[in-house]
Parts: structure tokens; C-alpha cells; sequence
């Protein structure tokens, strides 16, 4: 059996998702991860580049792989002896692209693969999120919907659906190449939530109605409007604690550098940021850019990548 999904961006509403608030989501088709998996071990296997070894023993790390990998036989109703899970990555670790959630579903579509079942959005969906609450505590389902989805999606407490796109710009995906800590930053501003709630509530309630407009720019293709949602979009995440000194440069760089609008994007305080620019030959300037202000890589998006 053979599964594939892929990394994922947030264009905007990280964080606010967590409390109901709705979200923008990008696959990045580009960046891929696959699972292979099939029968004859002695017992059942996973190999992936963090672990090599028998399931039963995987690291604290992937543990929700293996709590997604029973939810899905039970799903199927089978019980095999030894299973053989080979799992290839492009998706960095810890950067805020999804990738617990990208190998959860490339394993759950092998999973269904291989014993030729069909797999409906819906139950791949709860499968994969059986794995992103052991990682992440308090996971919306964002990752879990965007790292499967064929375009870009609005996701909204559980429900998404595909967006309209005309939007003519281009983004830049950089990695600060420090590890995010999703688990930890949703945590704290959790407990922030609880203690200052006077202080934060307006905070998630404006990233939700940005994350509105945004969809009317996605719709309508107004790029310089969604660079300035963008811009703002960071300024409240920063001011909620969730950004870095790393993030913030790369942002400055990229806003230096002729982007529309830039902001971290994912978990937060390290992992990645993104950056809108007009057109290919302004994101490869901006790309540049970010590189020589530290990023310790870079993806160019463009729209063109999702079926039409
Ligand atoms: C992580 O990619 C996105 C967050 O909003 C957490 C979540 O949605 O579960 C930070």
C-alpha cells in the first residue's frame, strides 16, 4: 500500500483556529511525504529518517503515529501480524509545515491502500487526529485537513472546505532552521488566555476577522490588501508572544526586500515564515534575501501548483 500527502502553510489564523476562530490553509504539493507500507515482517516495522525499528518501540515523539496506525486497523477491521512501515520525507520536522500530521495521513492512506478500501475526507480526517492530539495537546485539525487537501482550504472548528483562488502572488516559505514547539506555544497562550483573558480575547477575535478579508483577497485577487492582512496578522501573533527575534528578521528582511507582506506561519517561535510578493521573479529576490538574513531554506509557492 502507498500513501502520500504533503507539507502545509497557514496563510493566516494560526493560533486563533485553536479557539473557533477560522483559518486559511495551503498544501505545498511540493514538499511530499510518502508512507509505503506491507506485509511479511516479523513483527510490525517502521522506518522513517528519526526512527528505525519495531512499532512497539517507537520514540515519545512519534507515539501518535502508532495510536493512528491501531485507530485505522481496528477502522479496517484487520489484524495483521507484521507490518513493514516505510516512511520518505521532503516535510521538515518541528517547522510548523505539519509534518506529524503529513506522516499520520500518508500512513493512514497506505493503511487503506493496501487492503483496498476507500477513504473518505471525513474519516481521514479523525484518523489523523487521533495522532495530533497525542503531539500537540489541543490540535484544531488544521495540519490534519491542509497536509491532504488538493487546494487551498478554509477550516473553521472541524468543518473546511476548498477556497476560491485568483490571487496572482507569490509566496516565500522560509525556515529559520530553529525547531518550533507547537505543543508549547499553543500551551502558553492557553494559560496567557486564562490569566489576561481582557488582554488576549481581542487579539484572537481580530486575527479571525483579518483571516475573513483574507479569503476576499484570496477571491478577488487583491495581493497588496492581503500583504498589509499579512503584516498585521504578525504584529498580533507577536504581541501574543508566539513570534522570535529570528522570526521577526526574516519578516523585516523579506518586508526589506519588496514582499507585500510577511508573517511567521505555524506554531510559532522558531519554525517558518511567509512571504507574499507580487510575482516568480520578486519572490526569487525575497528568497535571496532571507537566505543571506539566516533562513536555512526556502520554498517558492505559486497557485499554479493546485488542479484547476
Ligand atoms: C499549527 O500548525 C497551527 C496552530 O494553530 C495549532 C493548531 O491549529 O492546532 C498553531
Amino acid at each position: 500500500g502507498h500513501g502520500v500527502t504533503c507539507g502545509k502553510f497557514i496563510l493566516i489564523g494560526e493560533h486563533s483556529v485553536v479557539y473557533g476562530e477560522p483559518a486559511i490553509a495551503m498544501p505545498l504539493h511540493s514538499v511530499r511525504m510518502s508512507a509505503r507500507v506491507a506485509h511479511g515482517a516479523p513483527e510490525h516495522w517502521f522506518e522513517s529518517e528519526l526512527y528505525q525499528g519495531p512499532l512497539a518501540r517507537l520514540p515519545a515523539s512519534l507515539t501518535g503515529i502508532k495510536a493512528a496506525i491501531e485507530a485505522c486497523l481496528e477502522e479496517l477491521g484487520e489484524r495483521p501480524d507484521g507490518l513493514n512501515f516505510i516512511i520518505e520525507s521532503e516535510v521538515p520536522t518541528e517547522r510548523g509545515m505539519g509534518s506529524s500530521a503529513a506522516v499520520a495521513g500518508a500512513v493512514v492512506r497506505a493503511l487503506f491502500d493496501l487492503y483496498r478500501r476507500p477513504l473518505d475526507r471525513d474519516t481521514l480526517f479523525a484518523l489523523v487526529q487521533v495522532s495530533e492530539r497525542i503531539a500537540h495537546g489541543n490540535p484544531s485539525g488544521l495540519d490534519a485537513v491542509a497536509t491532504s487537501a488538493a487546494a487551498p482550504i478554509h477550516f473553521q472548528r472541524g468543518e473546511f472546505r476548498d477556497l476560491p483562488i485568483a490571487l496572482t502572488g507569490v509566496f516565500v516559505i522560509a525556515d529559520t532552521g530553529i525547531k518550533g514547539g507547537t505543543r508549547q506555544t499553543v500551551a502558553d497562550l492557553g494559560a496567557r488566555f486564562a490569566a489576561e483573558r481582557s488582554e488576549v480575547e481581542p487579539r484572537i477575535l481580530r486575527l479571525g476577522k483579518l483571516t475573513e478579508e483574507a479569503r476576499g483577497c484570496l477571491a478577488h485577487d487583491r495581493p497588496a490588501r492581503l500583504g498589509e492582512l499579512m503584516n498585521e496578522a504578525h504584529a498580533q501573533l507577536a504581541a501574543l508572544d508566539i513570534s522570535s527575534p529570528e522570526l521577526d528578521r526574516l519578516v523585516e528582511a523579506a518586508l526589506a526586500h519588496g514582499a507585500l507582506g510577511a508573517k511567521l506561519t505555524g506554531g510559532g517561535r522558531g519554525g517558518c515564515m511567509v512571504a507574499l510578493c507580487t510575482d516568480a521573479e520578486a519572490a526569487s529576490a525575497v528568497a535571496q534575501a532571507l537566505l543571506a538574513s539566516g533562513a536555512r531554506q526556502t520554498w517558492i509557492h505559486r497557485f499554479e501548483e493546485y488542479p484547476a
